[in-house]
């Protein structure tokens, strides 16, 4: 029933590959080669030259189009924030057939973010460990590229607070991202979650995120009326909570009337990676294929915690199609992706889509 999802790609079926991923395949012995960060812009700098010339991927039916958050996706599965953090790459990402992209983590001024080397693949164990520590180049930047893309998709902003914002002050920090991307922005995610920058996990607590929401929330009270929109905004929380924690966080959520969560980001939890990495990885986030049970029993105490309708982006590891449904099957609404993009490039994102026309279909 699903033979004719991947219209634009007719290629990608069997052993034909589609163009995105045969160049990725290509290009794949020398990424492997490159130290990690090299790679990455490499790789989205080619997508970036390339992508006028490849077909422009389309779900042919509306078959797998999900409204959320007030909102239209094309298809349930999006990248997760981190990957095109300044918006460079909106509109050669789109092209791939994403049907959101989170732009972000970004903070009101750039920042150059951790020390390099930052960023570490373990592709045998399809993971990846990082400390980027929100590197971007600030909202004034991210907003200049946001308001020139092309991309007709769900555009999501990841917004956080400067490394050297003191925690007692960061929804300033987050308050200033809002303002100034409200007018482009499809939704908002309150990153408090991310490893990487000091103390930032404890804005999960109930006085931090109360305080951080609360403001943005009223904010957005104002916002709303001067331009007749009403942005949700989202929190995205970190994948370490014991289920009890989780329980208290989501009816924290619920109080605070917060419009969704994303779940999860990556884990400082490396015992589940132990013994299987090739060498010890001292701090950062851990991404990618060992982090999805994790994620996948995240996104299932929060559905049953938050009952049926609230939206839920269920994100860590989705690696194949069989795992995209297991998190989608957890209670996810929407999903996302990033290092098993890394990993397995565009084909990822057509097996993925095929998986859930045929489960659905
Ligand atoms: C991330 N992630 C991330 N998340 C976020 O909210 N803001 C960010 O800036 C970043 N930056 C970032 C950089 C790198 C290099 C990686 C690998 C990850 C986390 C990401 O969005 C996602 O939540 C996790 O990586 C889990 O999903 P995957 O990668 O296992 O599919």
């Amino acid at each position: 029933a699903s033979s004719s999802v991947i219209e634009s790609f007719p290629e990608d079926r069997g052993s034909m590959k589609s163009i995105p991923s045969l160049l990725f395949d290509l290009g794949r012995p020398l990424l492997s080669r490159l130290d990690p960060e090299t790679a990455h812009g490499l790789a989205l700098n080619g997508l970036r030259l390339l992508h006028r010339l490849l077909p422009r991927y389309r779900v042919p039916d509306g078959r797998l189009a999900r409204n959320s958050l007030g909102l239209r996706f094309e298809n349930p599965l999006g990248l997760a924030a981190g990957c095109d953090k300044n918006g460079d790459y909106l509109d050669a990402l789109g092209c791939l057939g994403f049907g959101h992209i989170e732009v972000g983590t970004v903070t009101p001024r750039p920042q150059r973010g951790g020390d390099k080397p930052r960023l570490f693949r373990f592709p045998d164990a399809g993971a990846v460990v990082n400390r980027m520590g929100f590197n971007n180049k600030g909202i004034d930047y991210l907003v200049a590229r946001l308001k020139r893309r092309s991309y007709g998709g769900i555009v999501g902003v990841s917004i956080g607070k400067n490394f050297d914002t003191p925690l007692a002050r960061a929804e300033q920090d987050y308050l200033i991202c809002l303002r100034k991307a409200y007018a482009c922005a499809d939704y908002f995610v309150i990153n408090v979650s991310s490893p990487n920058t000091d103390g930032l996990r404890e804005l999960q607590g109930e006085e931090g995120l109360a305080r951080i929401a609360m403001a943005l929330l009223e904010e957005r009270q104002h916002l709303a009326s001067s331009t007749d929109r009403i942005v949700p905004i989202l929190v995205k929380i970190a994948p370490d909570f014991s289920s009890a924690e989780l329980d208290a966080l989501a009816k924290l959520i619920l109080r605070l009337a917060l419009d969704g969560v994303v779940a999860v980001n990556t884990t400082v939890d490396m015992t589940i990676v132990s013994g299987k990495l090739p060498v010890q990885v001292n701090g950062g986030g851990l991404s990618g294929r060992p982090l999805h049970g994790k994620s996948v029993e995240t996104v299932r105490r929060l559905r049953a915690a938050l009952g049926p309708a609230f939206p839920i982006i269920g994100v860590g590891g989705i690696s194949n199609g069989a795992q995209a449904l297991e998190t989608l099957r957890a209670g996810a609404d929407l999903i996302q992706i990033y290092t098993g993009f890394i990993y397995r490039g565009p084909a990822l994102i057509g097996e993925i889509l095929e998986a859930l026309a045929e489960g659905s279909g």
